[in-house]
């Protein structure tokens, strides 16, 4: 069926001319069909279930474009903020110029919240969360609401994200309302049922717009099977005698994109798309992605930005949760562009996300958090994950010819047991999962909706749930009841004429709406009855310590746990027991050291207490040896947290004191900053994260206004260029601006490209344990190992010939390069664009690359200095140089 077609349904012709020259003349044979015989664009509510890459996306595409010139409301509801935020950009690049409100919400993006709740948008992206929460707030949307789009629909059976999908279908289902829905989903069986509970046409469809080979490497031979046609064959690729995995999949990797193809490889573990990248790199050396490495140039430093950066030096990537989301934006868009040529990436890449590639390998092990042990366990993946990652090779519009998605085994059994497992594998059921979830929650939810206003009300509704209908346990009456009377008697629920109505209190129903469960709302509740406490530290181990706050992970090492780190720690915080918080008072006066559990939230409350101070993120990294990404998941999800409590804080009208110290807490852990950055940080202009802004505040910053005021060379002594600019443009837009992308073309400012020297002051006063530089102006405390390295860098500028120090003079051993390293990255914020502290020859010898009259010394400072080959330097720095003081 050719494009144009669609001009019969309503859509504009301005918007078919670009869907033709952008994605193509024809649909795809499942997009006809779901237009011509299931009714996509009549309001048919229907649900898609067909492979990867079919062009389901599409399909939600085209029925929000016919509903949106039609004036008639759309939401769209996707399972990721990832794949929110790609759609968000997609949308409102494409449709906003036509005048049509395109907003987005998730967990850190509720700056539209308001506006979906008023109906006041055109077309939402939601995620599923969001969605439930706000059908809690006012059922009647759905009245407003023409289309609603389930895109991944499968993830229904997903045992952490299905029962809020399930249970706010489940409110859809149980309403007068009747929005179209248009539900997209993988290959599952038995869809059946869904579809009939939707009350949705089912679209089957089993095979790919481009042919997949899917299948096994074994000895070198590549045995497939082809996805559409079920037709095997075998295909050479390289043979290594190796029985490890890794060796071969280089081999093959490196064949393949020498062949000219882009790969994808799916990994089981961060750290192992991190090394394995780190060692591809290194073995294939392909050219340098120097687009790439200049836009992450001007992200703030972390240790996987260095990383990133020296693989992406040999054309290679890797994609995993613990790099920032900048960081994660920038290589998808780089390996979009084709720069990038092979990412080593853990699942976060498989679902939804348009990332092409003709081949992809997949690892059929990941790690995940145990259910008993709080730590992570190694599973094998699903099937449906399985087919997800397989899915992102040989995409329609980017293969014309065929994918392959390759499973490497070790040895024939091996090889028999993934065969059997993946490439015949049967298609999964659908498990449903609200059942899994405590009853209690499901009960708040549907009485705050007021989806049930009664007993038996809620009896019929939750026994409509796909997962709820087979209960025919005769004691499920009884636990029903047994439940409402908890939550009455807790106050979450309450009940007029004797139990005929029920409904939620202030306090249930904030529960529901901040999506806490009735335990941990409990616990809040307690806590804040209780004396006010003001201590940051209390308030994260408090959050830490409830139901929700279980799943907040951070690895603690066997080291840390023999060596007492964070009982130390925690004595040194509190040295007179003085903890009014009797779960910390607990721990202090134990004798016998803390359980897993409790060094856990310790460690974390430690890490939470310093990511609200301007400690620079790098610090914090190796502090608690964790990275940028996964500190800032941890910071979000305590923010949520934070923000319940601050909430039932109001619903029991306590002290606006301890209200608005609730309400900062939150709001600086959600972005690693103080009150004074809040401005900042909530502007979200890309490329600008929290060192930035705390380099920013730190000089007097912190008001937007002022930064309007400032001249753009100001900005630029504190933070990159072009942050600046993007900052700059961010405060003089209003509200709903398209989100500036960090890789937008910079405007060329005809500006001197000749970058002044660095200032470098050595005050050597000491700070704490640490000695305190100027660099340009600005105060860098650095660590004696650092501090020491950089006088060993000055002296032999004055002293050596050429100025060069070798790397064993600075001391014995291997680490040298490592400790330099560590120095450039504490100097870094403090530089400008385009200056670097020191260079090296590539023979082991480095230089600081600083003019010597830029450099000053003081003498004082450092002639005190307990190091005694410090002093020695001083004191000959100081006879020797014209320059220093
Ligand atoms: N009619 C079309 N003509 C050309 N290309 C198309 C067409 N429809 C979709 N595509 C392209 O095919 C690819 C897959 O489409 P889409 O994302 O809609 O599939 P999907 O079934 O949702 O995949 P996934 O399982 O990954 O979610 C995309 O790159 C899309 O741009
Ligand atoms: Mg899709």
């Amino acid at each position: 069926m050719r494009v144009e077609k669609l001009l019969r349904y309503g859509i504009p012709e301005s918007v078919i001319e670009s869907w033709r020259k952008n994605q193509g003349e024809e649909l795809l044979p499942l997009q006809a069909l779901a237009v011509t015989k299931h009714g996509l664009l009549n309001g048919q509510s229907l649900i898609i279930s067909a492979p990867t890459s079919s062009g389901k996306t599409f399909c939600g595409e085209m029925a929000s474009v016919a509903n949106l010139f039609k004036r008639k409301k759309v939401i769209y509801l996707v399972p990721l903020k990832a794949i929110a935020e790609e759609k968000f950009s997609d949308f409102q690049e494409k449709y906003s110029e036509l005048g049509i409100g395109v907003v987005i919400s998730t967990k850190d993006r509720q700056e539209h919240d308001r506006r979906i709740e008023k109906g006041d948008f055109d077309l939402a992206i939601m995620i599923y969360e969001k969605f439930n929460q706000l059908l809690i707030k006012n059922m009647d949307i759905l009245n407003q609401v023409n289309l609603i789009i389930v895109d991944e629909l499968q993830m229904i059976a997903d045992p952490s994200r299905g029962p809020v999908l399930e249970l706010a279908l489940l409110k859809i289902r149980t309403s007068k309302y009747r929005p179209q829905i248009l539900g997209l989903s993988a290959v599952l069986s038995e869809v059946d049922e869904l579809s009939s509970w939707l009350e949705c046409k089912l679209l089957l469809e089993k095979s790919r717009p481009v042919e997949l080979w899917q299948g096994i490497l074994l000895d070198g031979n590549f045995f497939y099977k082809k996805h559409n046609s079920r037709e095997e064959g075998t295909e050479e690729l390289v043979s290594l005698d190796s029985e490890e995995a890794h060796p071969i999949l280089f081999a093959n990797v490196e064949k393949l994109v020498k062949d000219g193809e882009q790969v994808l490889v799916f990994l089981k573990s961060k750290l192992d798309s991190e090394t394995l990248a780190s060692l591809f790199s290194e073995k294939a050396n392909l050219p340098p992605c120097l687009n790439a490495i200049e836009a992450l140039s001007d992200l703030e430093n972390t240790t996987l930005k260095e990383k990133l950066i020296g693989c992406l030096q040999k054309g290679i990537a890797f994609h995993n949760a613990d790099l920032s989301f900048d960081e994660r934006r920038t290589v998808e868009f780089f390996y979009l562009q084709g720069e990038v040529r092979v990412i080593f990436s853990t699942t976060t890449l498989s679902m939804g996300v348009n990332l092409p590639a003709k081949t992809v390998f997949i690892e059929t092990q990941k790690y995940q958090l145990g259910e008993y042990s709080g730590k992570t366990v190694m599973l094998p993946i699903s099937l449906s994950e399985y087919e997800n990652m397989s899915g992102r090779a040989g995409r329609f519009g980017l293969e014309k010819d065929f994918g392959r998605s390759i499973l490497i085994a070790a040895n024939k059994f091996h090889f028999d047991s993934l065969w059997e497992g993946y490439i015949e594998g049967e298609d999964e059921k659908i498990v449903f999962q609200l059942d899994k979830k405590d009853m209690e929650d499901t009960i708040l939810d549907l009485i705050t909706s007021k989806a049930a206003k009664n007993r038996s009300q809620l009896e019929q509704v939750i026994k409509a749930a796909p997962s709820g209908r087979f209960i025919s346990d005769p004691a499920f009456g009884g636990a029903l009841d047994e439940k409402v009377e908890e939550l009455i008697q807790n106050k979450m629920l309450l009940t007029t004429d004797k139990g005929k109505t029920v409904f939620a209190s202030k306090l249930g129903t904030l529960c529901a709406l901040k999506g806490i469960s009735v335990q941990t709302g409990l616990l809040l509740k307690r806590k804040l009855e209780g004396p006010s406490d003001f201590d940051p530290f209390s308030w994260f181990y408090d959050i830490l310590d409830t139901k929700d706050g279980e799943d907040i992970y951070i690895n603690v090492f066997p080291f840390e746990e023999q060596n007492k780190v964070y009982e130390e720690a925690l004595s040194q915080r509190y040295p007179q027991s003085q903890s009014t918080n009797d779960e910390i008072k607990d721990l202090l006066e134990r004798k016998i050291g803390f359980t897993h559990k409790e060094t856990q939230l310790v460690k974390l409350s430690f890490l939470l207490s310093d990511w609200i101070t301007p400690q620079n993120t790098l610090n914090l990294e190796n502090k608690y040896y964790c990275r940028s990404g996964q500190i800032d998941q941890i910071g979000k999800k305590a923010s949520w947290l934070l923000d319940a409590a601050c909430g039932i804080a109001r619903v029991l009208n306590l002290s606006r004191k301890l209200i608005a110290f609730l309400k900062n807490l939150s709001q600086g852990v959600n972005f690693g900053v103080d009150q004074r950055g809040l401005k900042l940080a909530k502007l979200r202009t890309p490329g600008l994260g929290r060192d930035y802004i705390w380099n920013l505040v730190e000089n007097k910053f912190s008001d937007p206004k002022k930064i309007k005021e400032a001249k753009l060379a100001e900005l630029e002594k504190l933070i990159p260029t072009r942050v600046a600019e993007r900052l700059k443009e961010r405060i003089h837009d209003s509200k709903f601006k398209v989100q500036d992308s960090i890789f937008r073309s910079k405007k060329q400012e005809t500006r001197s490209l000749e970058q002044e020297g660095i200032e470098l002051v050595i005050d050597g006063s000491a700070v704490k344990d640490k000695f305190s530089v100027l660099v340009n102006g600005k105060r860098v405390n650095l660590p004696a190992k650092s501090f020491k390295y950089l006088i060993k860098l000055t002296w032999a500028l004055f002293k050596n010939e050429g100025g060069w120090i070798h790397k064993d003079d600075f001391e014995p051993g291997e680490n040298q390069a490592r400790y330099l390293h560590r120095l450039k990255n504490q100097i870094k914020p403090s530089l400008n664009q385009g200056q670097a502290l020191f260079e090296n020859n590539r023979l082991g010898s480095y230089r600081l690359t600083i003019p010597k009259k830029n450099i000053e010394l003081n003498k004082d400072a450092l002639l005190k200095n307990t190091d005694v080959e410090i002093g020695k330097m001083a004191e000959g720095l100081v006879i020797e140089s014209n320059g220093l003081m």
